[in-house]
Order: C-alpha cells, then structure tokens, then sequence
C-alpha cells in the first residue's frame, strides 16, 4: 500500500500540466498521517513555492491564527491544495490543472488519511467537492459527505485585507471548533477510524 510520503514524492516528480515548469518546488502538503482534520487550500502561493511547503506566508500565518483560536496547531492537522505547483503570478487554477492533479493527489492523500473532517478553504477547495454549490451558502457548516464531513471556510488570504470577511472566518472557525467538540463527544472512537472496545481505547482520545 501506498504512504502519504510516497504520494509526496510523486508530487515532487510530477510533469502532468504545465506548471510544473514554472515550479521552484512543488507542494504536496504535510501533516501527520493520522490527522483526523485535512484542510484543503487552493494552491501554493509565491512563499510556498519557493519553500515547498503549504501555508507558509501571510495565508498561512492567519491559518495559523485560526487554528490556534480553536486550541490547534498546524502540526497537528494536514495541509494540503488543490493544485501541487504554484500557477504564475498566482492566478487562479486552470480547470485543466486541477484534472490533471487532484484527481492523482488529493485523491490519494484522502484515501491514505481517511480524515474525519476536511476543511476547504476558498471556492476552489469547495468546487473540487461540490461543483455545484457556493461558498457564500456553505460557509461555516459542516455537511457530510460520503463517510466524511465537509467544513468549508473562506480563504484565509481573501479576509487577509477585509476586515468583515475577517470576522466572518473567525466565527466559522469557531464554529468548526464547536463542531470537533461535538463530534468527540459522539464518537470518540471514529477519530481513529477504528471501533474497538472501551478497555482497549487510548486514554487520551482527544487533540482538543
Ligand atoms: N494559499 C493557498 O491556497 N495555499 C497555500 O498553500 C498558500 C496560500
């Protein structure tokens, strides 16, 4: 069986579309592999690209924020993109790019992690789940989806100069937190995506 590391690598190889020329690095994301929330961005910006890794400018450091604001640290959570390769000058993603990638990779990270929640951030993270629905309406409620849930929020790097949308993104995030308190106390066992019996379960179930 495949690892999340070894998807990883494929990334780091990959020539499917055309951004893989204009790369410095590609980003497949990072996380422990039994995170049980996946956040999705839209792709990597300038900092990422030239890093290799996911959420590392201003987006990031506001992600980080809102983590934190739930009792979170990014270690703790996987992060990922739509897109692997960052698009030149940061335009949006090619339908075309997004066919040739997540498909491939977020796919396989989702297979490999089986997280609980996954988090998009943006309207591209939302279109690549529910094509036909709208980050305005789904904002900040979580909906299930097949053996998961979907919790979308704005894109971090959108509420970075917005001071309304800003407001509106804390208070989802919180939400998300009220969301993952209730979801343990359901069903503590279901973040390891095993069911076994009460003697046998870790004592300390929780990351919250
Ligand atoms: N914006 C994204 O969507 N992803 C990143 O990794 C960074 C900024």
């Amino acid at each position: 069986m495949e690892t999340l590391e070894q998807v990883a690598a494929l990334v780091r190889a990959c020539t499917r579309c055309g951004l893989a020329k204009g790369r410095r690095n590609a980003v497949p994301g990072e996380g422990p592999a039994d995170a049980r929330l996946l956040f999705v961005g839209e792709g990597p910006g300038y900092h990422e690209d030239q890093q290799g890794r996911p959420f590392v400018g201003p987006a990031g450091q506001f992600l980080e924020e809102l983590l934190a604001s739930i009792g979170l640290r990014r270690e703790q959570v996987f992060i990922t993109n739509i897109i692997k390769c960052r698009p030149p000058n940061n335009r949006d993603p090619l339908p075309q790019e997004v066919e040739a990638c997540a498909p491939y990779y977020l796919a396989r990270q989702i297979e490999l992690l089986g997280p609980q929640v996954v988090v998009t951030l943006g309207r591209h993270a939302l279109a690549w789940f529910l094509p036909k629905e709208s980050i305005s309406k789904l904002h900040g409620a979580a909906r299930q989806l097949g053996e998961r849930w979907l919790f979308p929020l704005y894109h971090p790097a959108a509420a970075l100069h917005n001071p309304a949308l800003r407001q509106t993104i804390l208070n989802d995030t919180a939400k998300l937190g009220q969301f993952l308190a209730r979801l343990d106390r359901s069903a503590p066992a279901a973040r390891t995506g095993q069911e076994r019996p009460a003697e046998e379960q870790p004592q300390q179930l929780s990351l919250f």
